[in-house]
């Protein structure tokens, strides 16, 4: 389903391992009073946070509890604002859920390409591992060069809350020190964490190389050829956040974020957001069992 059809939506659910995701709630926020009255419901998987450095199934396995909690809250679409998620299970997220699903990549990538200048992404190990930018953006400009760069240490700084000690200049300093030595001329923030580090990179690239923060490209996208322009703060919309972690630890990061939390911390368990599918391993069992019942348990032809 294309992404410009989010903006009809008024039960949206999102999820990110952490308060990533609160960047891209931060866009979709502003889009404009055509779409006031809605409810976000934000999943941050904290417990498990970090997913980058997780592998494949894994994600695919915490991608499928999250949908079905979400679906459970009844929301009439779902935002991966979690590009390590839409990574790795975006085609099982779209195949598990009854209610549309939204990437932010498949976007971002269109955009980048019309560009047409060298690629600079930064995201998390298996984001980069599984060249979905580079894919993407080669699928429709096949001689553009596309540089993916994981950066581990930004999800953890977000995460602390702490964004603005000295410690993190230096590590967002090594990175860009890379990029630039791959002259870069655009760097896709690939990751929902790194735009709460953008003023760190500004700082460091000196206008040397455009800033493409998805969620933004997402909004723009969907709000083209609309009016409008509300601040998360001032919208009548219902924001509930649920985290597998601590509430205080995400409340402090997210306020580190966004400057405000506009609704309530629900801590949930990580077995209620696996309910649904140990509901379903369960009853998978029983068919299973029962299945096996058809067969007949004495042999037709009982031997005398
Ligand atoms: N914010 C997520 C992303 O966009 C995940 C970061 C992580 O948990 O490593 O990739």
């Amino acid at each position: 389903m294309a992404n410009g059809q989010l903006k009809d939506f008024k039960r949206i659910g999102l999820f990110d391992s952490g308060v990533g995701g609160l960047s891209v709630l931060r866009e979709l926020a502003k889009l404009p009073a055509l779409a006031k009255g809605r409810k976000f419901s934000y999943v941050g998987d904290t417990a498990r946070c970090p997913y980058g450095n997780r592998d494949s199934a894994e994600i695919v396995r915490y991608v499928d509890e999250i949908v079905d909690f979400l679906v459970g809250k009844n929301v009439d679409a779902i935002v991966m604002a979690c590009n390590t998620s839409a990574a790795c299970a975006f085609e099982s997220a779209q195949k598990r859920s009854p209610v549309p699903v939204f990437d932010l990549i498949t976007t971002t990538a269109e955009y980048a390409a019309g560009l047409n200048k060298k690629v600079g992404v930064m995201a998390t190990a298996s984001t980069v591992r599984s060249h979905v930018f580079s894919r993407l953006i080669k699928s429709q400009q096949p001689g553009l060069d596309v540089f993916e760069l994981a950066c581990p240490e930004f999800v953890p700084i977000v995460e602390s809350g702490y964004i603005d000690q000295a410690t993190t200049m230096g590590f967002v300093e090594q990175h860009v020190e890379t990029l630039l030595k791959q002259e870069v001329e655009v760097l896709i923030l690939g990751c929902t964490h790194f735009p709460f580090l953008r003023s760190q990179l500004e700082y460091l690239l000196k206008g040397r190389v455009q800033i493409i923060d998805p969620a933004v490209v997402l909004r723009e996208h969907l709000t083209a050829g609309l009016n409008g322009n509300n601040n998360l703060s001032c919208t009548q919309d219902e924001f509930n956040f649920y985290v597998t972690g601590s509430a205080d630890g995400f409340a402090r990061a997210a306020t580190s974020c966004l400057g405000t939390l506009p609704g309530p911390v629900h801590v949930i368990s990580v077995e209620q957001i696996s309910e649904q599918s140990l509901m379903e391993k369960i009853t998978d069992v029983v068919i299973a069992a029962a299945e096996s019942m058809t067969s007949p348990v004495v042999p037709s032809t009982v031997a005398p």
